[in-house]
């Protein structure tokens, strides 16, 4: 393991930020992991794999360790299941091509999500209808301070909607080094319950799609909507959907019968935030080089040269607009990195 100086990260996050970190090092094995954590002269660090859930705003003054963990395995298989064990630092949307390759269903929904296999448990990532909690056996992570691996079941990381233990109480504590995902064989559950899916599929006159039809239309839905992170900076949705009380949306729904929604329980109510920033004028609008994208408004996109702080900015003016237009308060699902 090699110890880099004042090395760029722009490569190293889809934001595209410029930012340097003090001292960097590639961690390609478990070994190499266990060697940084217990590295006492450098007190501070700071994991990143696929860089895709976070807005650096500045320097880093710490000790960057990249993920860089490979491998992907059968690790156990019946007639009708297969568990995969991935190591962290697989890209996510090559680990979904490979399960389709071999007709392995379970990810089709989540193609083409920016990031890698270990950081998809931190928030639960999904797309379309589906979570990774849906397809979620157990993941494997080394404790920071003891540099000891330790599993963790599907109760055990309590997901939420982009929520989990390791966002929670387990934050800052750990570094998941693998995950293992249960997948079918056959009989696959297809789904198509998102909207969108049935329409791209209704275009191309598929009636009895394949894992691989419905892969490909969430890739063409993505692509519409979604900015190519090697094209144009970002980090997906930059805030989460806010969820509000049936009280709350009571109100709101008054005041704004045309506002989609989504009834999530009883007593609660999910709102698009990408709707609430659209109404307050901000799709498609560029400040300097940070920007709001045109086709989706909750993805925030750095046209060049923005500075984290940039972005941060833009952020914080569409959460105080949004909130005094519709009394929402909507949150960022990115990791602000200060
Ligand atoms: N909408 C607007 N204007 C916009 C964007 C959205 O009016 O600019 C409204 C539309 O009514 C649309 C509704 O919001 O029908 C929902 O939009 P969309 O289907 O694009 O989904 P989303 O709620 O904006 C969420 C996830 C995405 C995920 C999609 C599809 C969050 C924070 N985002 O977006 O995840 O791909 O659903 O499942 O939950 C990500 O996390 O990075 C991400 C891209």
């Amino acid at each position: 393991m090699k110890i880099l100086q004042d090395i760029s990260l722009k490569q190293y996050n889809t934001f595209g930020i410029n930012s340097n970190a003090k001292y960097f090092a590639e961690i390609n094995s478990e070994e190499d992991l266990r060697k940084a954590l217990s590295l006492e002269e450098y007190p501070d660090k700071f994991i990143i794999s696929g860089g895709s859930n976070m807005l650096i705003t500045g320097p880093l003054d710490a000790f960057v360790l990249h993920i860089n963990l490979k491998g992907i395995s059968i690790v156990a298989e019946n007639e009708n299941n297969i568990n995969l064990k991935v190591s962290a630092g697989e890209n996510w949307h090559e680990l979904v091509l490979w399960t389709l390759e071999r007709n392995f269903g379970g990810l089709e929904n989540m193609s083409l999500i920016p990031g890698n296999a270990g950081t998809a448990p931190i928030q639960n990532i999904g797309a379309y209808g589906v979570e990774l909690k849906d397809n979620f056996v157990s993941c494997e992570a080394m404790n920071i301070s003891t540099q000891k691996i330790e599993t963790f079941s599907k109760a055990d990381c309590n997901f939420g909607y982009r929520d989990s233990f390791f966002k929670n109480e387990g934050k800052g504590k750990y570094v998941i080094t693998a995950i293992t995902l249960k997948l079918t064989k056959k009989n696959h559950q297809i789904n198509t319950s998102y909207g969108a899916i049935e329409d791209e599929l209704g275009r191309n006159n598929i009636t009895n799609p394949t894992l691989k039809d419905i892969s490909n239309a969430v890739i063409a839905i993505r692509q519409r909507k979604l900015p190519d992170p090697k094209v144009l900076g970002n980090s997906g949705s930059f805030f989460k959907n806010p969820v509000i009380s049936k009280d709350e949306f009571g109100i709101f729904s008054k005041a704004h019968p045309e506002a989609p929604f989504y009834k999530v329980s009883d007593d609660s109510y999910k709102i698009p935030a990408g709707w609430l920033i659209e109404q307050c004028g901000y799709k498609g609008k560029r400040f300097g080089d940070a920007g709001v994208h045109k086709n989706q408004a909750l993805v925030l996109v750095n046209y060049n040269n923005a500075t984290g702080k940039e972005i941060l900015d833009l952020a914080c003016k569409i959460i105080t607009d949004v909130k005094k237009s519709f009394g929402i308060s909507i949150s960022p699902e990115v990791n602000i990195i200060k």
